[in-house]
């Protein structure tokens, strides 16, 4: 009984550090608010040999909401969850076993800072819609760095807009909050 208990607050105390020390998870987890779920997964604009990223993804709820849809319509559309939080990464894990469409969902523990995201998109020509709900001072990094790798690539920001893509901004109006789509165009 002593032993279940020191565990429990073993793992309790494992859970606080990863969820309330900036250095382990530096943008708060928030997961996108499920009453606008259904317009999220429009806005990603599913289709065949797309790579759908979403960079923070949490414990996955628009991954897997989004893999759902892509699994009812047949599409051989990949998804990829990047986290930094294992305890979230566990959570996506154990999700990942239960979801119909487990073989195109990619689980990776990652910084979205560094991750060379260029390396998951697949096959070519690349079409990657990237998902993005994090706070707007981190949002013109990862925009920064995902130029720098790939190309052609769609943006949905939930919330913020991305003020560097305004002149592609179509906003799409969410029960909670707005989706931003951005069709981002490098030549
Ligand atoms: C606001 S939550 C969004 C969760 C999910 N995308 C959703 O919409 O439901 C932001 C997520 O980014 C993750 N995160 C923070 N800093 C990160 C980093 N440097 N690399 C990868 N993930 C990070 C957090 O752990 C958190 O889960």
């Amino acid at each position: 009984m002593l032993l279940i208990f020191i565990l429990l607050v073993i793992v309790i105390f494992i859970v606080i550090v990863f969820f309330a020390f900036p250095q382990f998870s530096p943008i708060p987890y928030f997961p996108s608010n499920g009453k606008d779920m259904g317009l999220i997964v429009d806005a990603l604009e599913l289709k065949n040999d797309q790579t759908v990223i979403d960079l923070g993804a949490g414990d996955g709820a628009v991954v897997f909401a989004a893999a759902g849809d892509a699994y009812k319509r047949k599409l051989k559309t990949q998804f990829i969850a990047i986290d930094i939080n294992p305890v979230l990464i566990l959570i996506m894990y154990i999700k990942w076993f239960f979801h119909p469409n487990r073989r195109n969902i990619k689980i990776i523990r990652g910084n979205i800072f560094s991750i060379d995201v260029k390396k998951l998109i697949t096959p070519y020509p690349p079409l990657a819609a990237i998902y993005l709900y994090i706070s707007p001072w981190y949002l013109e990094m990862v925009i920064k760095n995902l130029k720098f790798q790939i190309k052609n690539f769609s943006v949905i920001s939930y919330m913020y807009p991305i003020k560097s893509l305004k002149k592609m901004e179509k906003i799409i109006k969410g029960l909670k909050h707005n989706i931003f789509r951005y069709n981002v165009i490098n030549v």
